[in-house]
């Protein structure tokens, strides 16, 4: 590969950007071709080279596909229209429910802010992991964090582990607040139709924009209303998504009526429901008549496979796959 060493700096920086863009070299070729760039390399400029290159961000766009790269460009979007907490005023249970916490909470979304954002973040000083147990000394402990969307990590989970080809299919998210679902499952499914239902008018807007700036329309769609109004697109679902729909937007009762909604529509035989966290936590604190072992069967999931390096497991457990009997 010695041939990539001739010339001036930008003739081999020509040759190299051409041998890359028609894909010639194999593994180990490329290998080859990069051991020689660094024996080429000024030995004065090696450690800087070599420092360059385990430390640069310009490796990024080769590393991630470019659906990631949309997807990333939407959460991108997305933090730009929202307040940090990405919590809106016209959420006025969720806010309450925010105070009655008895743990120091924040909301961090997490499709917004990977942990390399809230590390930059805490690094600036704008965010902290942490709370003072005794104010001005140095006691302190874990804030509790909770997000309203699913990571990228974990949508991907989702369409490529936890649900099969989906070719044709239509899925509902149940509360789809930011899209992260539909816009993921735009990109990471074959899903004919990727419908959101969001009760939240300023939530819906939000994904109106989205769908709108990425021309997602043929495939994904946002109904602004109460889920419990929308007993046909529930039953004609071959997915239902369900992400911690209800627990902090809900009282009780509310949460209850929801629950016995979703279990008198959703009935299709076969059909799948996803659901964070498990159905006997959801409704564990709940007066509802729901006979679980008469309406689904859980669906063994299996989390060791591979993911990126910072893909939260404990999370990912709380993905749950049910198919309705
Ligand atoms: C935790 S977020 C789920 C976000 C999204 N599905 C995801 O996984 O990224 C729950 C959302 O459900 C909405 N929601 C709660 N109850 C609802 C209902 N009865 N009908 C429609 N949306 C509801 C809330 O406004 C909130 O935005």
């Amino acid at each position: 590969m010695t041939y990539l060493l001739g010339g001036n700096k930008q003739t081999q920086e020509r040759r190299m950007r051409s041998v890359f863009k028609r894909g010639g070299m194999d593994f180990s070729a490329a290998r080859v071709a990069i051991l020689n760039v660094l024996k080429g390399a000024r030995a004065g400029d090696l450690p800087r080279l070599l420092h360059w290159i385990k430390t640069t961000s310009d490796f990024d766009e080769f590393i991630s596909n470019n659906d990631d790269v949309i997807l990333r460009s939407i959460a991108e979007d997305l933090r730009h229209s929202l307040p940090k907490e990405a919590m809106l005023d016209s959420e006025h249970t969720a806010l309450q429910k925010l105070q009655e916490q008895t743990k120091p909470t924040v909301h961090i979304d997490a499709f917004l802010y990977d942990e390399n954002c809230i590390d930059s973040l805490c690094e600036k000083g704008k965010m902290s992991r942490n709370y003072c147990l005794t104010c001005g000394s140095h006691r302190t402990a874990p804030l509790e964090f909770i997000s309203h969307s699913f990571s990228l990590t974990e949508v991907k989970f989702l369409y490529h582990h936890v649900l099969p080809d989906l070719t044709g299919k239509v899925l509902v998210d149940v509360g789809s607040r930011l899209g992260v679902v539909l816009f993921g499952g735009y990109f990471h499914s074959s899903a004919s139709h990727l419908w959101g239902v969001e009760m939240n008018a300023d939530f819906c807007q939000l994904q109106e924009a989205i769908i709108a700036k990425y021309q997602l329309c043929e495939r994904v769609k946002v109904v602004n209303a109460d889920i419990c109004t929308q007993a046909s697109l529930l039953q004609n679902a071959d997915v239902v998504v369900m992400n911690n729909v209800f627990e902090y937007f809900l009282d009780r009762s509310q949460q209850a009526r929801c629950w016995e909604f979703i279990y008198q529509n959703v009935r299709k035989k076969g059909s799948l429901l996803v659901t964070v966290p498990s159905l006997e936590k959801s409704l564990a604190e709940l007066q509802v008549d729901i006979q679980l072992n008469q309406w689904v069967e859980a669906v063994p999931l299996h989390y060791d496979v591979y993911l990126e390096e910072d893909a939260d497991r404990e999370a990912l457990e709380e993905i749950n796959l049910y198919k309705i009997l």
